[in-house]
């Protein structure tokens, strides 16, 4: 059984003091900690058996090799896929403009592409840039008040012109989680294919891609208590077997005369060149870590803290929270704004307490001209946070509100006049 104790005492960068302050990490949705386990993953690939993979005959090569497809399994397995079906990259930004570059070619002007309102700048951007290339267009799916898709939109903007719908699972500004599982029914129905941005949900959501059903997911390791410049993304068996690759070299190919090439198998084909083997082992020991915590603990702990962290917060003088207002498909990823004090400002003076937030648009620029505000402070939650640290975060929350809001203190004489 694990306790937040338990779980805290692997993560040693959490004992630091900032500021004089006990550090209180809650800028989860941009990176994780990590635990002793993965630093020591990769610390053991670099002193015992660091070499390159798939071409070596040597022992440290074929070392290197098994821990490197080895760690694919595990990860693909986490994610209800096959190692076939998981292509190694640099992270979710990576995966998307993979994606849209594999399914260039099957699109045509005036197809239709469906991205929603609160998507990151990585599953926007790319698609923004494939319409331009091909004469298709972007739609966006219009998000609600209360911050979650708006599907009766969706029944007027899907048509049989849609071709690839592109949406984040979870929102990391709004803690939305979407319902992706009604999405793909929809989309599939129109006879587009789903392009997931997993970016959020993959260290907080047990998930199982088959049968979800997704087209496509993309994930980053660094979210999931792995290495950073890792990733990935899943694709269906059938699909990845249609498409051609996009990037060339050493590695992915199965022969080569001076004219032309031939590719290799699945997952192969799409991995030019020495990929990041430290990132795969690390990532890979990341997920066994999280399968040793468990979901029930990693879930139950994040929503119950998702859950007093937006009742103690309520509190705060000032504190407008954006996005669902109870933990019921929401994760613990809380964005504020403070009456009359700019979001960079207030991370400023959380940082003088040890309280480490994220402040700005959180790459999400549509959304915030959407929620008609120019910037947030984005305090997230991964599972070894405690209740300690959400006060800690609404005592400096008030400290800021007083330092910028002080109260004009009138002196009021002891006795007045006449009552000399
Ligand atoms: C929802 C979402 N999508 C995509 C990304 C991009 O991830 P990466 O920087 O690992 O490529 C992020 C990162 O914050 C994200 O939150």
């Amino acid at each position: 059984m694990h306790t937040a104790a338990s779980i805290r005492s692997q993560f040693p960068i959490l004992k630091r003091k900032i500021n004089n302050n006990p550090l209180a990490y809650l800028d989860n949705a941009a990176t994780t900690q990590k635990p002793q386990s993965v630093v020591k993953a990769i610390t053991d690939f670099y002193t015992q058996y660091n070499a390159n993979v798939h071409r070596g005959m040597h022992a440290l090569s074929e070392q290197a090799s098994t821990a490197y497809e080895d760690g694919r399994e595990r990860i693909a397995r986490f994610f209800g896929a096959t190692p076939e079906e998981f292509i190694f990259t640099r992270g979710t930004s990576d995966s998307i403009n993979i994606v849209a570059r594999m399914l260039e070619p099957r699109l045509k002007p005036n197809d239709e592409i469906l991205a929603t309102q609160m998507e990151h700048h990585s599953n926007l951007v790319p698609w923004q840039q494939l319409v331009k290339r091909t004469g298709a267009v972007l739609k966006i799916l219009p998000i609600t008040d209360e911050g979650r898709w708006d599907m009766d939109a969706l029944e007027r903007i899907l048509s049989g012109n849609t071709k690839i719908v592109a949406v984040n699972h979870c929102s990391n500004v709004l803690g939305t989680i979407n319902p992706v599982a009604a999405m793909v029914r929809a989309a599939h129905q129109a006879g587009a294919l789903v392009v997931v941005d997993g970016a959020q949900s993959s260290a907080h959501l047990p998930l199982n891609l088959r049968s979800l059903d997704v087209d496509f997911y993309a994930v980053s390791s660094h979210k999931m208590y792995g290495p950073t410049g890792m990733g990935g993304f899943y694709g269906k068996h059938e699909i990845l077997e249609l498409l051609e690759p996009v990037s060339f070299g050493g590695d992915m190919i199965r022969s080569v005369e001076a004219f032309d090439a031939t590719w290799n198998d699945l997952p192969w084909k799409f991995e030019p060149g020495t990929p990041h083997i430290a990132g795969a082992i690390g990532w890979a020991a990341a997920v066994d870590w999280m399968q040793s915590v468990g979901w029930d603990t990693l879930e139950a702990q994040e929503r119950e803290l998702t859950q007093y962290a937006l009742d103690t917060l309520k509190q705060v003088p000032g504190i407008t929270i954006h996005g669902p207002n109870t933990a019921v498909n929401r994760l613990g990823v809380i964005s504020m704004t403070m009456d009359g004090v700019h979001p960079h400002d207030i991370a400023t003076l959380l940082d003088r307490e040890g309280v480490a937030v994220r402040s700005g648009t959180h790459c999400a620029m549509p959304l915030m001209t959407r929620l008609g505000i120019p910037a947030t402070a984005r305090a997230s939650f991964a599972c070894y946070n405690i209740k300690k640290e959400v006060d800690q975060l609404a005592k400096a929350l008030q400290t800021a509100w007083k330092m910028f809001h002080p109260t004009v203190t009138v002196q009021v004489p002891a006795k007045n006049l006449w009552q000399r």
